[in-house]
């Protein structure tokens, strides 16, 4: 028998319990940071110091943490569903819980690649990224990040998948950010949506919502329990 397909959109607050800030909540990053001082082109060009100092550090943090019982449900969840995985995270903790498709929408926080040529992507090893350091055709390298004002190259792909969910889970995402917020409209009509998040998410919108008003460490493993006895 085939297994049902269930597409997960993941936000900064699945990983909040491992350790990472999220941006929009209080004390969030963009508390701290001007979004246009460290996550734009403009801000890559004007004090490009800033903001390899800014990524360095979050690529520092990554290496300190580990994923948490939220991470791990969604790998229990493969058990018997077919599991797609698309996340707004730059952070690597789905793969680290073992999670086997993972798309990432804003890129990954442990890649850097060419300034100039953006086909030109690299792990880091390490967390650092200097100044100086450059790609084989000898431009400075970059955060595998995708800034505010940027195409989203994931999005197309993103939407495909969204279109094929059997049952759609969106965790720990405000649903602040475009293009990514809109994937939901992808979604088929008539299949169950759940939001799983401690706060309020603006999803008036968004049909045949079930909220778990919790945090993903405790409701993503219940939910999944539920999901995976109603698989049989
Ligand atoms: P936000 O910071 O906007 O939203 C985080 C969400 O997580 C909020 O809805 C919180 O209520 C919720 N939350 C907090 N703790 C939680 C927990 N323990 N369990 C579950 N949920 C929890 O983060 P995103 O929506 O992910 O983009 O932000 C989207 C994008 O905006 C990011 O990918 C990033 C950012 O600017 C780029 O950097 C391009």
């Amino acid at each position: 028998m085939t297994k049902k397909k269930i597409v997960v959109l993941t936000g900064a607050g699945i990983s909040a319990e491992s350790g990472i800030s999220t941006f929009r909540d209080s004390g969030g990053l963009w508390e701290k940071y001007d979004i246009s001082e460290v996550a734009t082109p403009g801000a890559w060009e004007r004090n490009m110091d800033l903001v390899i100092d800014f990524y360095n550090s979050r690529r520092k943090q990554l290496h300190e943490v580990k994923p948490n019982a939220g991470h791990y449900a969604l790998v229990k969840l493969e058990e018997k569903y077919d599991v797609d995985i698309i996340t707004q995270n730059v952070d690597d903790l789905h793969e680290r819980a073992g999670s086997s498709k993972v798309l990432h929408l804003h890129g990954e926080l442990k890649k850097v690649r060419s300034s100039v040529d953006e086909n030109l992507v690299y792990e880091l090893k390490g967390w650092e990224m200097k100044k100086g350091d450059t790609c084989e055709r000898g431009s400075q390298l970059r955060p595998h990040i995708v800034w505010f004002g940027e195409p989203v190259p994931m999005i197309p792909r993103a939407a495909e998948i969204t279109s094929t969910a059997d049952i759609y889970i969106i965790i720990g995402t405000s649903l602040n950010v475009y293009p990514a917020a809109g994937l939901v409209n992808y979604v088929k009509p008539g299949v169950p949506i759940y939001i799983i998040d401690p706060g309020e998410v603006y999803a008036t919108h968004i049909p045949n919502v079930k909220f778990i008003k919790e945090k993903a460490g405790h409701g993503t493993p219940k939910l999944v329990e539920e999901l995976l006895s109603k698989a049989g």
